[in-house]
């Protein structure tokens, strides 16, 4: 039984990238019977804040010192929600572009899960190694406009390149993409870009 878990970033009920999202687990639950899918709304979720307590039993590992009391409590919140994503074999991250980037609650949610020991280990030999393995992402991007390529926007698309070598960095490769562009609903372009997306949802469900 293949265990998914979609990680919701966008806040919004009419949610684009959620709808190409949903297309795809919809698509696929109905090939597999059985297939277990949770869904992680990170605006549901209270994710702690990246201050010192965090940052310094983040730094304590790193130097392998024992942690303070303050510095374990707060790296248990850490651990918690690292643990959670072990309990999946494929993530599904929908998410709009925000001002080029990626909205600031799945940055947070970036950063606290990515710790070491825990999701990525580094060694001066070998450098970064993920510690997420044998996983498989699919992500669904929204946007009001096309930063695919040839577009002349694809220059200011700074969520992909970053959101993927993120998930390559805690050892997930096998990364599957879908970008809907223009979601606009005045741009002439967008009721064939949604039925692209929608096709496309489909076609991968079918392959996961
Ligand atoms: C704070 C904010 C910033 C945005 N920045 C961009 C942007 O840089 N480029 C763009 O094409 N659309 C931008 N948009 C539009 C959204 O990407 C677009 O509405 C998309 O459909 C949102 O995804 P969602 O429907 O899943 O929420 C922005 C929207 C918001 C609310």
């Amino acid at each position: 039984m293949t265990r998914i878990l979609h990680i919701v970033c966008s806040p919004r009920a009419n949610s684009q990238s959620r709808l190409v999202a949903d297309a795809l687990i919809e698509a696929y639950a109905g090939l597999h019977a059985g297939a277990k899918v949770d869904v992680l709304d990170l605006w549901d979720l209270q994710l702690p804040e990246m201050r010192e307590d965090v940052l310094n039993a983040k730094y304590a590992v790193l130097a392998k010192r024992e942690h303070t009391p303050a510095q374990a409590i707060a790296w248990e919140t850490v651990q918690r929600e690292t643990a959670r994503l072990f309990e999946y074999d494929v993530f599904v991250i929908s998410t709009p572009m925000w001002n080029w980037g990626l909205p600031y609650r799945l940055k947070h949610y970036i950063d606290v899960i990515t710790q070491p020991g825990l999701t990525f280990k580094w060694t001066p030999e070998r450098g970064y190694e993920g510690l997420v393995l044998g996983r498989r992402a699919v992500v669904a991007y929204a946007s009001s406009f096309d930063y695919g390529d040839g577009s002349p926007l694809a220059r200011f698309d700074h969520q992909k390149g970053y959101l993927e070598d993120w998930l390559r960095m805690i050892g997930i490769d096998d990364i599957r993409t879908i970008a809907f562009g223009p979601t606009h609903p005045d741009a002439p372009a967008m009721p064939a870009a949604r039925a692209q997306a929608m096709k496309q949802a489909e076609a991968l469900a079918r392959t996961l």
